[in-house]
């Protein structure tokens, strides 16, 4: 199969990746492709067979297989579920889905009720009655919701932001060490204060816990599962509010029907994950074996993308996908993954995402898009979907 070289898309991908995966998806749900510099990977954008890919045993989240990544600098924060196979994998989500039950999310309502409120009333509060969204709300709302959870009140938030936004969206291979090592470091000193002082969090019942078999988390477990915890905790809810207020500024039918009947908001919600999703892409695979997707043979050792972005926009499942239909039933879409790394945090996510959105649109009855506001600026790369800034007027 011919390699196809995606770096001459540019910036222009990063704006608007979906007539791209269009056209690749009308000669086949699966490629080889080539980004500037990079080794050539495979890309899955069908829906059909990124949901066969996700549920794959055969594709390995172990990097080693390739040879194409060395992370062993950086050993801890990796040692983390969504990088691990079963049988650890079993048993690192094992030990966290215990503490991580829906109980303790629901538990959390009307907390995030209330943070949510104490933000809006701050929005509100700008005489100049514009804003930026994401600063005002959409970042601060799970940032404070997973603190919380977690038990770290205290986390230095504007360092943790800058090496998360590292991570999820390198500018380099050493700007990216540098940020997992700094993390790594932090992590561990944090966990260290928790052992000292345990409360009745999250992090102090992982340090706690402990499975039949006398299993617990070891040191360099415990700080891949603070890590993962954070950072997928807070890079992608933030751009599901980000991402889906946009879409209903940009459609204001589908705006006016959510604000006349908010029974549709769970609806709305989904409908945001399906259209314009916070995670683009799944998390590398590595094929242990030659796997068969679609008529296509990946052979061993190969690294797979699955765009997820591109599975729910897939025709063959959503009819008119790049409509955005807050009254569509968009139940199958992909935007926590499948299988057995399916999101654990779906339901907190979901939660917050409905809450942030209702709210908002309850406070604020004249919200648009800043027309003062120039061309939005799109974070880079292909694993988070979503602008830095949503400027907007009320
Ligand atoms: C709208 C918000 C969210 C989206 C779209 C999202 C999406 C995803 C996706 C696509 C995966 C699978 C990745 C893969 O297979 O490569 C995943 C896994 C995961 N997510 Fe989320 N996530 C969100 C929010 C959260 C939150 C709030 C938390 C935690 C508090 C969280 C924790 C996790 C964890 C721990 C995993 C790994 C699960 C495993 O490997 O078994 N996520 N998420």
């Amino acid at each position: 199969m011919p390699v196809m070289d995606i770096s001459s898309y540019a910036e222009d991908f990063n704006a608007n990746p979906y007539p791209y995966y269009a056209k690749l998806r009308e000669s086949g749900p699966v490629h080889r492709i080539r980004d500037a510099g990079t080794e050539s990977v495979w890309l899955v954008v069908g829906h059909q067979e990124a949901r066969q890919a996700l549920a794959h045993p055969a594709l390995s989240k172990n990097w080693q297989i390739s040879g194409l990544f060395d992370r062993t600098e950086v050993a801890a924060v990796n040692s983390n579920m969504l990088e691990s196979d079963p049988p650890r994998h079993t048993r690192l989500r094992g030990l966290v889905a215990r503490e991580f039950t829906a109980r303790r999310v629901a538990a959390l309502r009307p907390r995030v009720h209330e943070v949510t409120e104490g933000l809006l009333d701050a929005m509100a509060a700008d005489g100049a009655r514009r804003a930026d969204l994401v600063g005002a709300l959409a970042f601060p709302l799970p940032m404070t919701v997973i603190c919380e959870l977690l038990g770290v009140p205290d986390l230095d938030r504007a360092s943790f932001r800058a090496w998360s936004n590292e991570v999820v969206a390198p500018t380099g291979a050493e700007p990216e060490a540098q940020a997992l090592t700094a993390m790594g470091g932090y992590l561990t000193e944090l966990i260290a204060d928790k052992r000292r002082a345990p409360g009745e969090d999250l992090l102090s019942a992982l340090i706690r816990t402990q499975d039949e078999d006398g299993d617990r988390l070891t040191p360099d477990e415990l700080v891949g599962m603070a890590f993962l915890l954070l950072v997928a905790g807070h890079e992608t809810t933030v751009n599901l509010i980000a991402n889906g207020v946009r879409a209903l500024l940009a459609h204001p039918g589908q705006l006016a029907a959510l604000r006349a009947d908010p029974g549709l908001l769970d609806g709305a919600v989904e409908e945001m994950l399906r259209y314009d999703g916070p995670v683009e892409s799944a998390t590398f695979r590595f094929a242990r074996e030659d796997v068969e997707l679609g008529g296509t043979v990946i052979p061993a050792g190969q690294p797979v993308m699955i765009s997820l972005a591109a599975a729910d926009r897939d025709p063959a499942r959503f009819a008119a996908p790049d409509t955005f239909d807050i009254r569509r039933a968009p139940q199958g879409h992909l935007a926590f993954g499948h299988g057995i790394h399916f999101c654990i945090g779906a339901p907190l996510a979901r939660m917050e995402g409905r809450i942030a959105v209702g709210a908002l649109l309850e406070r604020f009855p004249d919200l648009a898009a800043d027309p003062d506001a120039g061309p939005p600026e799109w974070i880079p790369g292909t694993l988070i979907r979503g602008v830095k800034r949503l400027p907007v007027t009320w």
